[in-house]
């Protein structure tokens, strides 16, 4: 043993393995995923294809390559960087924590510079021919980072990661249904859905008929996320026992920081545009886009918090609500139905391919990515709405008191203006907002 043998070839001698394993759930993977190709491409190393940790919250045991094609993004980047699918065997057997080589989140930084990995882990990466990234969220800042890096992470978010077919063939069906309609639409239902979905309508399809329209909501209005926001959502003294019974259990971090703190009013939150959108709220606010009440509504996500009484309003407003679970049969669905990720990746295709998207949480990695991805391959005919939530507490705050044109008005502004096309801020995701220069070079408009 002994000496490394390390691998040759046009990248030169590696300086080491890269052993990543990710946590969060399918979305957060995938940005740990895209910076660790970037950085095993300014480390000069190699990467192993990533691991996904299993967590309580997420509980799907899926790995890389039940999720991804290991095949594809491998060779999508093998001029960029070297990766393979297992360590040598002379550092399988080899306890990395023990031999300090697994780097945690706590020994580096939030949106980390580049010149931070050469000073903390090059070192180390030399030294002992491997480092094992354990969590890995947001460890890679946005800027500044040279322009290659930049490209590459780019590069392996919107052409290295595909779905396998087992997602891509059941997100086909669903795309299809709710379509009604076999044919791919554009150039988002290829890269999504490969070859499981035609790209010129066959010959007795109805010509007449075209496809129906769909809107896509993320509405995150699931118990987490209600429960971690710390707002009141109306429904009285049994709703905060029940929210503060989840937080005690699921987020003990952030009961311990409230203790510390002094407390923020629920009012003070919604103010401040702080509180994910309710289904209500929602529903109001396409209506407000004049959103017709026979519109087609993909709703994405898990158990809206309240379940079917909370969407009442909603389904009222927009009867023509489908979800994966009632647009796919329950053999169809059963596959998927202990993986939260492959789940979450069936209504990634969901929404990226839908006519419109509305997200209502713009921290949100799902709609975060997702709209990048309408941004990429949509040629500028995939619009993403997006709430400004402070300036929607306040039309809604004057509900009372102003007429329904008015409202309408105030929320038309809104949206407009949160989708006039931005380039990207300084420090912001590329994979939200590829319009840059590393992205989008040739299609930038
Ligand atoms: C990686 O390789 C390039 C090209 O050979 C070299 O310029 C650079 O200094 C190397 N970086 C590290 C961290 O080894
Ligand atoms: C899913 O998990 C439940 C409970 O853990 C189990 O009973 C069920 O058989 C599983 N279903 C599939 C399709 O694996
Ligand atoms: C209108 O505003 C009041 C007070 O701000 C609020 O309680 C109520 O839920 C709002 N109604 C709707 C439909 O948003």
């Amino acid at each position: 043993m002994g000496t490394l043998c390390r691998w040759k070839g046009k990248f030169g001698k590696t300086n080491g393995y890269i052993v990543v394993s990710a946590n969060g759930g399918l979305n957060q993977q995938r940005v740990a995923i895209c910076n660790a190709v970037a950085l095993t491409s300014l480390l000069n190393a190699t990467l192993v294809i990533p691991r996904f940790l299993y967590s309580n919250v997420w509980k799907d045991p899926s790995q890389f390559g039940d999720i991804y094609q290991e095949d594809y993004f491998i060779n999508t980047l093998k001029d960029d960087v070297h990766i393979v699918k297992e360590l040598p065997s002379y550092l399988k057997s080899v306890d990395l924590e023990e031999i300090g080589s697994q780097i945690t989140d706590e020994d580096i930084a939030k949106e980390a510079k580049p010149t931070d990995y050469i000073s903390t882990v090059l070192p180390l990466l030399l030294q002992n021919g491997v480092v094992h990234f354990l969590g890995f969220g947001n460890r890679l800042g946005f800027d500044p980072i040279p322009f290659n890096l930049q490209k590459l992470r780019c590069k392996c978010n919107f052409h290295a990661l595909k779905f396998v077919h087992k997602i891509q063939q059941v997100g086909s069906l669903l795309v299809k249904r709710v379509r009604k309609y076999d044919a791919a639409k554009s150039m988002l239902d290829k890269q999504l859905l490969g070859n499981f979905i035609d790209y010129a309508p066959s010959k007795e399809d109805k010509v007449f008929v075209g496809p129906t329209k769909y809107l896509a909501l993320h509405l995150r209005f699931e118990v987490d996320m209600v429960a971690y926001s710390l707002c009141d959502f109306g429904g009285g003294e049994d709703e905060k026992k029940e929210l503060q019974a989840y937080r005690e259990v699921h987020f003990p971090l952030l009961i311990e920081r409230l203790k510390k703190s002094k407390a923020i009013s629920s009012t003070e939150l919604r103010i401040s545009g702080r509180c994910p959108l309710t289904p209500e709220e929602a529903g109001l606010v396409l209506a407000g886009l004049g959103f017709k009440h026979r519109t087609y509504i993909y709703l994405a996500g898990s158990q809206i918090y309240g379940g079917n009484s909370r969407m009442r309003t909603f389904t009222d407003l927009y009867p023509n609500l489908v979800t994966k679970e009632t647009l796919l049969t329950p053999s169809e669905l059963e596959p998927f139905q202990n993986f939260s990720s492959q789940l979450a990746a069936l209504d990634f295709i969901a929404c990226a391919s839908a006519d419109v998207f509305a997200m209502t949480d713009s921290g949100s990695q799902l709609s975060s990515l997702v709209s990048g991805f309408r941004t990429y391959y949509g040629g500028g005919n995939a619009p993403t709405l997006r709430p400004n939530k402070k300036r929607l507490a306040a039309i809604l705050s004057e509900n009372k008191t102003i007429g329904w044109n008015t409202f309408e008005d105030r929320v038309r502004k809104m949206i407009e203006e949160g989708q006039r096309v931005q380039t990207r801020g300084f420090g912001r995701s590329i994979y939200r907002q590829p319009r840059c220069p590393e992205c989008m070079c040739k299609r930038s408009q």
